[in-house]
């Protein structure tokens, strides 16, 4: 129902207060959120630009303030804020960690990300808050409501996997950037990136992970029109890393000038143990020219498909014999 939705919106709002002023003006948030955030590099405007936040130790402080002012036990279940025990006690679903809000494109806080302090591996870095009636993990790109005028002035989205990889490169004065927010990219999120701009460069992280979710986006990207590059980062390194360990001219630089097609970032990490071993490389071309079948426009297709001849020097018509085997057997 719609007040239902609207019911959603409002504590949200209520809750974005309550972990912002417990960040900024507790002595608990200001000793241990703040200084997290130090420990990481951000300065007060981009946390206040991201609009971050601290959720305290104490089990129920969220809650059992949203209950006195008269919310409803059933409300702070649905939006995942609270969980409540069968003898209805409450407690916070988010306790001692950095708050991120993710907002809607046109700026409502849908939902949260939290941050755990000190990593421990037994408990998830980061808690997200449930699917609810206002909050569809797979419709919203993190980053999007701050990013998205740098996006189309720049005609050009950057697509990173996490929270820190998007605050940190707009602390870096790169803004045209939002996060998948580590799960798969969606077609309801390229969707949302189309409003905007028709050409994304992935960031992904430098790792076994990373480079297997670039490879699955680059297809899911490539059928519905965008044009795709990416940009590989140093081994283990991560867009927030990088960016912290580098000046701001040479960030912008390194993804300009690091950016490959979908093509040859395929190739170069396809190729990478291949030496000249036939049957790899004849894989890696069949895996590319895959791609280049998922590409719907056909002068697209041509012009990558004439990229696969000259990067392998192989002929045009044996790559357009093979499109047109895949184009057959997939039909
Ligand atoms: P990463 O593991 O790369 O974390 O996950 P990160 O973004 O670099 O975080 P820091 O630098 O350690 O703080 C990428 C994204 O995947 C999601 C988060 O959105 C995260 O930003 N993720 C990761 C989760 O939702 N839960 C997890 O437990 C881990
Ligand atoms: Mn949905
Ligand atoms: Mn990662
Ligand atoms: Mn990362
Ligand atoms: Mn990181």
């Amino acid at each position: 129902a719609q007040g239902e939705r609207e019911q959603l919106f409002k504590i949200h709002e209520v809750a974005l207060d309550f972990f912002i002023q417990q960040l900024h003006q507790t002595e608990e948030g200001k000793s241990v959120g703040i200084s997290y955030l130090r420990e990481r590099d951000l300065r007060i405007d981009i946390i206040e630009k991201f609009q971050l936040g601290y959720s305290p130790i104490q089990k129920n402080a969220f809650t059992r303030m949203a209950l006195e002012r008269g919310y409803g036990k059933e409300l702070l279940e649905k939006s995942g804020l609270s969980i409540f025990n069968d003898r209805n006690q409450g407690i916070d679903r988010f306790r001692e960690r950095i708050i991120f809000p993710i907002h809607s494109f046109s700026g409502r806080v849908l939902g949260f990300g939290a941050r755990l302090l000190k990593n421990n591996q037994k408990v998830a870095k980061y808690l997200n808050s449930p699917e609810s009636e206002i909050y569809h993990k797979s419709h919203v790109l993190y980053g999007l409501n701050q990013s998205k005028q740098a996006i189309s002035r720049a005609d050009l989205c950057l697509l990173v996997e996490g929270y820190m990889d998007v605050i940190s490169l707009h602390q870096h004065g790169v803004e045209n950037v939002v996060a998948s927010s580590g799960t798969a990219l969606s077609e309801e999120q390229i969707k949302l990136i189309k409003r905007l701009t028709e050409n994304v460069t992935i960031l992904f992280d430098s790792d076994q992970a990373g480079i297997k979710a670039s490879f699955r986006s680059i297809d899911m990207l490539l059928v519905q029109g965008m044009n795709v590059r990416i940009v590989l980062f140093p081994d283990g390194h991560d867009p927030d890393s990088f960016a912290r360990s580098h000046s701001r001219e040479n960030l912008q630089d390194y993804i300009t000038s690091n950016a490959l097609d979908f093509i040859n970032f395929k190739a170069e990490v396809l190729l990478k143990d291949a030496a000249n071993d036939p049957i790899k490389i004849s894989d890696a071309i069949k895996d590319i020219v895959r791609s280049v079948a998922k590409v719907s426009s056909p002068l697209k297709q041509e012009v990558y498909l004439k990229e696969v001849a000259t990067r392998f020097t192989l002929s045009e018509q044996s790559l357009f014999n093979e499109l047109a085997y895949i184009k057959n057997a997939e039909r």
